[in-house]
């Protein structure tokens, strides 16, 4: 089975939770000391974890059990979450017609994706904040999702209802995420502070590019936003024109910026931009709305 399907959640009994949560820290959280994991790891290369074969594969219940309690037997609809038409109902201050998403029906579907979510600091703190989406952490390195499963499950057993929301898995996001996710199914997507890849040779590893572009555009609702965000200039600027250069973005104002409460998470919730803060680091971040296409 597909990791998709299992969360890493499936099988730990609640005295496994508690031990859990008992070898934690003080806080009764894992510590990261007992997930280290090398700093870097070749996004080009194969590795070896499963991946279901399109997005009707995966099992979304077993990572949000809470929030599948009561429509188990309506999880398998297949249906696209949105279509370009029936979501535009507004238009955004640059004149594009953009959707205000409904609240989830009887399908919940994922709709927020932080891509290499590292520790997991933006999921915890957006699980908060909008409580009614399931969001997902899609990350490389082994022991590293691994501990985000075990911080949200510890998470979850110390605060009995909260954090039902979030979930996270091992995946390589530049070869998979349309196993994963539907045509215009995601209304947020990360990027953050990912890996810079500085030699030039180096630079199609980069999670960024413009056929990576087009696979986002894909699984991202009309209206959706997307992300990005890093402490290397040159990055910075690398993101920022693939975006201005792909015809299906468009740059957030400063006013829709300064109203969206993301946007401060971005530094003040991952543990990069932590660190960026502490060094008085400065960053650079492009934040780009999923637009329909012209024709
Ligand atoms: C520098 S860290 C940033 C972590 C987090 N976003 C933050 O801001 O604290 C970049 C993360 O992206 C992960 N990563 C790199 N390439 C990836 C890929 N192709 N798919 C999923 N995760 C990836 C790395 O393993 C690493 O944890």
């Amino acid at each position: 089975m597909a990791d998709c399907e299992d969360g890493g959640f499936k099988g730990k009994r609640r005295s496994e939770q508690q031990t859990l949560a008992q070898g934690g820290n003080q806080k009764g959280l894992p510590r990261k000391r007992f997930y280290r994991a090398r700093a870097h790891s070749n996004p080009l290369s194969d590795s070896y974890f499963p991946v279901p074969n399109n997005p009707s594969d995966c099992d979304w219940k077993e990572h949000f059990p809470a929030f599948f309690k009561d429509n188990a037997s309506e999880v398998e609809s297949g249906k696209p979450a949105n279509d370009e038409a029936k979501s535009e109902v507004r238009s955004s201050e640059s004149g594009a017609v953009v959707p205000s998403f409904p609240a989830e029906k009887s399908v919940p579907k994922v709709r927020f994706a932080d891509i290499g979510c590292g520790f997991g600091g933006l999921l915890v703190k957006l699980s908060v904040l909008y409580p009614d989406k399931l969001m997902v952490g899609m990350e490389l390195r082994d022991k590293v999702s691994e501990y985000v499963k075990e911080r949200i499950l510890a998470l979850r057993l110390k605060y009995s209802g909260q954090y039902e929301n979030i979930s996270c898995l091992r995946t390589n996001a530049m070869k998979y995420l349309p196993n994963y996710f539907e045509k215009g199914q995601l209304e947020k997507m990360f990027f953050l502070f990912p890996d810079p890849h500085f030699k030039e040779k180096n630079h199609r590893r980069r999670i960024i590019s413009q056929a990576l572009l087009a696979e986002y555009a894909y699984i991202m609702a009309i209206g959706g936003i997307i992300y990005t965000i890093t402490d290397v200039e040159e990055l910075g600027e690398w993101m920022k024109s693939n975006l201005d250069a792909h015809p299906l973005f468009e740059p957030l104002s400063e006013a829709e910026l300064a109203k969206d409460p993301v946007v401060d998470l971005l530094t003040s919730a991952t543990e990069e931009g932590q660190k960026v803060a502490r060094n008085s680091g400065e960053t650079y971040r492009a934040i780009y709305r999923r637009i329909a296409s012209a024709v």
